[in-house]
């Protein structure tokens, strides 16, 4: 039975107080139920304290991207390893947003994704179809790629725990939720697209999560689609009360 996991992307939002202050708030009301998995996606100067409230609690810590390459002249950059030397247990990577605005493509998605494995980093790997791909019905095409590039030369046992997230460019920050079927067809298509790649028990154990305009309203019918294991939030996950809520309907 696959986990649910639900993870909120805060983006570039709060401030240090206000993140040592929602890990305070959350880790000690998360259910006691392994069947779901809560996980925050922080900047990354939050990490390493966020890293620290949430020890011993079933709150997970996830950076919100990082270089490939292992150190060296990357002005700016995070590696896997200090990740990986905070404590940090999962990266988001090829998230649209860094897709438009930071050169993100396909091809270093895939580096970023061997490079998270070989630091033990679990890589929530975001793919997703901009509007004109959907009504131009190229949806499905577009994400057999991006899945296919984003997994090239993993072993089976790696693309077993990987985590992927759909994320239709077009109900991401806009309210503008897919509705619970769109949302299954493209998961169940991502999850089709892994099995021809591996073997129906890979694809069958592989979390495969729905972000764009998830809150706590809407969240019970998305997780109740059979090939949706959760959610990638942004806006709603902010609230400590709403997030919780939302890990919540993942018991
Ligand atoms: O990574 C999750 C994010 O892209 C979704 O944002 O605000 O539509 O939940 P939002």
């Amino acid at each position: 039975m696959r986990k649910t996991i639900i993870a909120g992307n805060w983006k570039m939002n709060k401030l240090a107080a206000d993140a040592d202050q929602f890990a305070e708030d959350v880790v000690g009301k998360l259910p006691n139920d392994d069947s779901v998995e809560a996980i925050v996606c922080a900047p990354f100067p939050f990490l390493s304290s966020l890293v620290k409230t949430a020890d011993n609690s079933k709150l997970h810590i996830s950076a919100q991207t990082m270089h490939f390459e292992e150190n060296g002249a990357f002005t700016g950059e995070v590696s896997p390893a200090m990740l990986a030397d905070l404590g940090v247990t999962h990266v988001v990577i090829g998230h649209s947003e860094r897709r438009e605005h930071f050169g993100e493509t396909d091809e270093t998605v895939n580096k970023k994704v061997h490079a998270a494995f070989a630091h033990n980093l679990t890589p929530i790997i975001c793919v997703g179809e901009t509007l004109e791909q959907r009504e131009s019905n190229e949806t499905n095409a577009h994400i057999d790629a991006q899945v296919r590039k984003a997994l090239d030369g993993l072993q089976k046992d790696q693309i077993e725990t990987a985590i992927i997230a759909y994320e239709p460019i077009w109900a991401i920050g806009t309210g503008k939720t897919a509705s619970s079927d769109e949302a299954n067809d493209v998961c169940a298509h991502i999850r089709h697209v892994v099995e021809n790649m591996t073997d129906e028990t890979v694809a069958s154990q592989m979390v495969i999560q729905y972000g764009g305009s998830v809150k706590p309203a809407n969240i019970d019918d998305l997780l109740g689609q059979s090939d949706i294991d959760g959610a990638l939030v942004g806006g709603a996950s902010l609230d400590p009360d709403s997030f919780l809520q939302m890990v919540e309907a993942g018991t």
